[in-house]
């Protein structure tokens, strides 16, 4: 089992796909470091094997440092996922000496003018090339994280290489997922269907080409596919998230199904939440499906895709991922694809706010 750990949604950069939900936690809002000392240990006697320190940007808390140990501690696999900012020499050192494992570093773009213009933070690009360079001086192992979408697209070529260049052992090609931020910039991220057959055309190429140098993850664009993919691996099967409030969600964007109860590790164990959580049962094995995919032989599979698309697409988190092409809702995928038009413009993106931006 892995959690993801949002320990703030403060961030300095403002990517126009976070994501994060709409609604920000502030500062105020978030929990203290015992808190959090407390839900990683209770995380390992759960059973979590793996912890992502995310965010937001984990390096806006003070306490990151502390936060790793502790998490270390408990036995648990620490991935801290970075824009960068916000480290430095120093703090890689005691992160290092914390115990942290692995470090997955986000790239907007290959160059400084365009990866600057997706993060809304000038000067990130070149203070990301010098993280990565600190943490190939620590032997930590390390992830390039480039979301790919329309506009940054069709230097897919470039970005392997610069994973290379990098010392990358992992290049995570994730297609933008249209959840949080994301949902307010489908025009301007979509990309269309000879980007994503390119693209996955290049990984192709290049996970030979770089055999035992660069394992390349693929996330591909869902919108064009025939099946969806399991989101979560299942909901409630092997993953949970703890948002910066201690709230616990099967999945980072779950907020946005109605109805559903959220328990908070103030109020209640991970465990009582992660076995007997509302939240949790809701969607969790097959039980509640309906049809296509409650006699479909994909059914433990995908899990029916991913219900928070369920929700945004259809309108009801309990039907068949849209994406599917056996879901009657198919259509508004395919409409959703051909809205987009073929004279796009490079559009402005609406960025990602926050009530405090950490620089
Ligand atoms: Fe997956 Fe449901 Fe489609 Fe079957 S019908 S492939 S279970 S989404
Ligand atoms: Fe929530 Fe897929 S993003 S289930």
């Amino acid at each position: 089992m892995a959690m993801l750990a949002e320990l703030t949604h403060r961030c300095p950069l403002a990517c126009p796909y976070c994501s994060n939900p709409l609604d920000l936690k502030t500062r105020a809002e978030e929990l203290e470091t015992r808190e959090w000392v407390r839900v990683f240990g209770e995380a390992a006697d759960l059973g979590v094997l793996h912890v992502h320190l995310s965010g937001g940007e984990p390096a806006a808390r003070p306490d990151l440092v502390e936060l790793t140990a502790a998490a270390s501690g408990s036995g648990l696999y620490t991935n801290l996922i970075t824009s960068g900012i916000g480290l430095n020499e120093k703090r890689m050192d005691a992160l290092a000496d914390a115990g942290l494992d692995h470090v997955q570093l986000s790239v907007q773009g290959v160059d400084e003018q365009a990866a600057d213009r997706v993060g809304g933070y000038t000067g990130g690009y070149r203070r990301k090339m010098d993280v990565a360079r600190m943490v190939r001086e620590r032997r930590i192992p390390l992830t390039v994280n480039a979301v790919c979408h329309r506009q940054n697209m069709d230097d897919i070529h470039c970005i392997i290489d610069l994973a290379v260049e990098l010392g990358a052992r992992r290049l995570e090609v994730a297609t933008v997922q249209f959840t949080g931020w994301a949902t307010v910039n489908r025009q301007q991220l979509m990309p269309t269907r000879a980007q994503v057959a390119e693209t996955t055309a290049a990984v192709e190429l290049a996970r030979r080409r770089l055999k035992g140098v660069l394992v390349i993850d693929y996330v591909p664009a869902d919108y064009y596919a025939t099946y969806p993919k399991a989101c979560m691996g299942g909901w409630g099967r092997v993953g949970l998230n703890v948002d910066p409030s201690g709230k616990v969600l099967p999945c980072h964007a779950a907020e946005m199904i109605p109805g559903l109860v959220f328990d908070n590790v103030r109020d209640k164990s991970l465990a009582q939440i992660w076995y007997d959580g509302d939240a949790f049962n809701a969607f969790r094995g097959t039980e509640w499906m309906k049809q296509p995919c409650r006699t479909c032989e994909r059914r433990e599979i995908d899990f029916g895709g991913c219900r928070c698309q369920a929700m945004a697409i259809a309108g009801e988190a309990a039907f068949a991922d849209p994406v599917c092409a056996k879901s009657p809702h198919r259509y508004l995928v395919d409409q959703a694809i051909e809205s987009l038009g073929v004279d796009f413009v490079e559009a402005d993106f609406r960025y990602r706010a926050a009530p405090e931006r950490t620089r």
